[in-house]
């Protein structure tokens, strides 16, 4: 590296939720074509690659990190091994992962690590990627990476991957609801693919349902257009999950979904106050729950 490259530099990347997330059935690979809202909320992971002699990972946080990989197998070095075969430069590096997002819960932590770690490591080795390289790295690593990258607000077809931006005229607040354990993403499809076994099923295109408009509804709007396929399939793998979404509908919430392949759940509220209280109530019943928004932003340097 060159005397100009800086210490060490930092990105943030926002957790997600699927305002709507409908799955068709699986392709011939096993994957599930999706038509999905993403939507960013304002819980970020921080990502800072430094300079080291040899590569050394570090992950940080309050939550149970139990799921957290801490060899070669973590997605970030996925995604500093992306880089380096795009581009041919390699340097040793150092990255710690400060985790606000919950581990395997649905929120897209993993994956806005690896995003947070494409846009640091570009930075950090100067190597001059644009958003839109950016972005085909990102769907090399996993389906929700490139929203994580991008963040926002937007429609998702395919495997989530094929992003159309949308924008937000109406704020959303929500409250979300940690769940101790954790839940396998693809074992949610699988389960999701017993239950449906013996009926047929088509996906729904995103003009069928409306979903254009998503970003200037009201809370009560999006609470009835809110939906999620994998919901069932995420309590029946963890039954205690029905009683969350009971806690948070109890506490006020217009709507209660599961998050993603779940067990994260999250709550729509009227408002800010509405989900600060939202919170309290459910936080008296012994539940892990905060109050955010969404964000317009995605991952940046920070
Ligand atoms: O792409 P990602 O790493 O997020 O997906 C993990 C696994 O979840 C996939 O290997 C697949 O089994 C399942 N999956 C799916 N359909 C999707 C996304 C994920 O079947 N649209």
């Amino acid at each position: 590296m060159d005397k100009g490259t800086p210490e060490s530099v930092s990105a943030v990347a926002p957790a997600k939720i699927n305002l709507v997330l409908r799955v068709g059935p699986p392709d011939a690979s096993g994957y599930h074509p999706l038509t999905t809202v993403f939507q960013a909320v304002d819980i970020w992971d921080r990502v800072t690659v430094s300079s080291a002699h040899k590569d050394e990972l570090t992950v940080v946080g309050a939550g149970d990190l139990s799921g957290v990989p801490l060899d070669y197998s973590n997605i970030v070095w996925r995604a500093v091994e992306a880089l380096a075969e795009r581009t041919g430069v390699r340097h040793p590096v150092g990255i710690q992962v400060e985790k606000n997002i919950p581990v395997a819960g649905g929120m897209a932590g993993g994956s806005a690590d690896a995003a947070a770690t494409l846009v640091a490591v570009n930075a950090h080795w100067d190597l001059g990627l644009d958003h839109q390289a950016l972005r085909e790295v990102a769907r090399t690593l996993g389906s929700d990476v490139p929203f994580s990258l991008q963040g926002g607000l937007a429609i998702g077809t395919g495997r989530g991957d094929q992003l159309t931006p949308m924008t937000r005229t109406t704020p959303l607040h929500i409250v979300i609801v940690r769940s101790s354990g954790q839940l396998s993403t693809p074992e949610i499809y699988r389960r999701l693919d017993i239950l449906r076994e013996g009926r047929s099923w088509t996906l729904p295109r995103p003009d069928e349902l409306g979903l254009a408009q998503l970003g200037h509804l009201g809370p009560r709007d999006v609470a009835h257009v809110a939906a999620n396929d994998l919901g069932d399939a995420a309590v029946a793998a963890m039954p205690e999950l029905a009683e969350s979404l009971r806690a948070v509908t109890e506490a006020g919430a217009l709507a209660a979904l599961v998050s993603g392949s779940g067990p994260t759940i999250w709550g729509i509220a009227r408002d800010r106050a509405h989900a600060e209280d939202i919170t309290d109530r459910v936080v008296q019943k012994g539940y892990l729950a905060q109050a955010t928004s969404a964000t317009d932003r995605g991952t940046h340097l920070d």
